[in-house]
């Protein structure tokens, strides 16, 4: 029988176990969206997860979203990056970066520069920015000519991550970023080739993702998805038809995974399942909602077919959550205050179980 403690093959990686760490912003990069020594003990405490994948980074200045995250698009960017995947790795761990780009989720005062996104409509909702929440402002449209280069910026930072000695990439196509704006229904009202039907809203996230595999292989691309998910005002119609779709050309790409979260009725997540050929992550809880991820969460996932199950808020407060899963031993609780409060508080301070106590 396959538990989450069952050893794994993805792409050229063994894992030894199938619990993952979701991707978590934590907004704790220097200047110049430089990684730091305490997020390499941070990532290097959490070794143990039969994968790790990396708080959002983005691929290019432009597609930042909150002030204080990493990015893979300097030179800068990769050597600070080295330290991490190091230190993950000789604590025996495996990480990919997770690519996001914000588009329309963010603010000209955290990048210098008007947002871009598929159409000239913004985000419901207020963003972070330098000074504090402010409303999300009108993103500029994307020119048919542009799209292509912002798809591209994708390719290019993972190979930059590569390089910077991560094992691959995660596409971040979920949550209301650059790619689910266009690959929704009201984010995205263009009438060029990437707008419109089926095969125009998907357009994006498959040039994305075949930039992607051209410059690291599909074996070490992985990608994000929400399917039905509402965050910043995102709406989808056809959503079954939409990421069937999008399944089909990823399977066509042969990317190592779609790491699915359970934004949509079961029975839709059960289809898209049968969609997909491949190695299939699932996260099984609404983000961000009254419930986190849990040992029960898992096992139900793992028995409708998942391979892999991600957990997010119960890594933060447990490093060695894999060993308290398997040892059935107490979750600590996550403190919501210090997720993006900067420092090592709330981040470093979590402590593995003691035993005997
Ligand atoms: C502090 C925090 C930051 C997050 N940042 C990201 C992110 O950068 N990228 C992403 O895809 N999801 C992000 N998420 C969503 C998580 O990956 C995950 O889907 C969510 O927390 C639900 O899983 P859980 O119940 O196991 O926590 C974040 C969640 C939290 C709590």
């Amino acid at each position: 029988m396959t538990t989450l403690f069952t050893s794994y093959r993805l792409g050229g990686l063994a894992l030894p176990n199938r619990v993952v760490m979701a991707p978590m912003t934590r907004v704790r990069a220097a200047a110049g969206g430089l990684a730091t020594p305490s997020m390499a003990a941070y990532y290097a405490q959490r070794a143990t997860a039969g994968l790790i994948v990396s708080e959002g980074v983005q691929p290019s200045a432009i597609g930042q979203s909150n002030p204080g995250t990493p990015g893979l698009h300097t030179d800068e960017q990769v050597a600070a990056w080295r330290p991490v995947t190091a230190a993950v790795h000789t604590n025996g761990g495996r990480i990919f970066a997770q690519l996001m780009h914000g588009g329309r989720v963010s603010h000209p005062d955290t990048i210098g520069v008007l947002p871009v996104g598929p159409s000239a409509i913004p985000a419901v909702g207020d963003v972070f920015t330098p000074t504090g929440p402010q409303a999300a402002p009108t993103p500029r449209a994307l020119d048919t000519l542009e799209v292509p280069e912002h798809a591209q910026a994708y390719g290019r930072a993972a190979r930059r991550a590569v390089e910077a000695g991560f094992d691959g990439v995660e596409l971040h196509g979920a949550n209301g970023y650059l790619i689910s704006q266009f690959l929704s229904s009201n984010a995205n009202r263009r009438t060029d080739r990437y707008g419109g039907p089926v095969a125009g809203r998907i357009r994006f996230a498959v040039e994305a993702a075949a930039a992607t595999v051209e410059a690291v292989g599909g074996a070490r691309t992985g990608i994000r998805l929400s399917p039905g998910g509402t965050f910043w005002g995102i709406k989808e119609t056809d959503v079954l038809e939409l990421y069937t779709a999008l399944l089909t050309e990823l399977a066509r790409l042969q990317v190592a995974y779609v790491h699915l979260e359970a934004t949509t009725d079961e029975e839709t997540l059960l289809a898209l399942r049968r969609a997909w050929p491949g190695t299939l992550i699932v996260n099984p809880v609404l983000p961000m909602g009254p419930k986190q991820t849990g040992r029960d969460d898992a096992d139900h996932w793992l028995a409708l077919g998942a391979d892999l199950i991600s957990f997010g808020r119960a890594f933060i407060a447990n490093p060695d959550l894999v060993e308290r899963l398997r040892g059935g031993l107490p979750i600590a609780p996550v403190d919501e205050a210090t997720y993006y409060q900067g420092g090592d508080a709330g981040y470093l301070t979590y402590s593995a179980h003691q035993y005997g106590r």
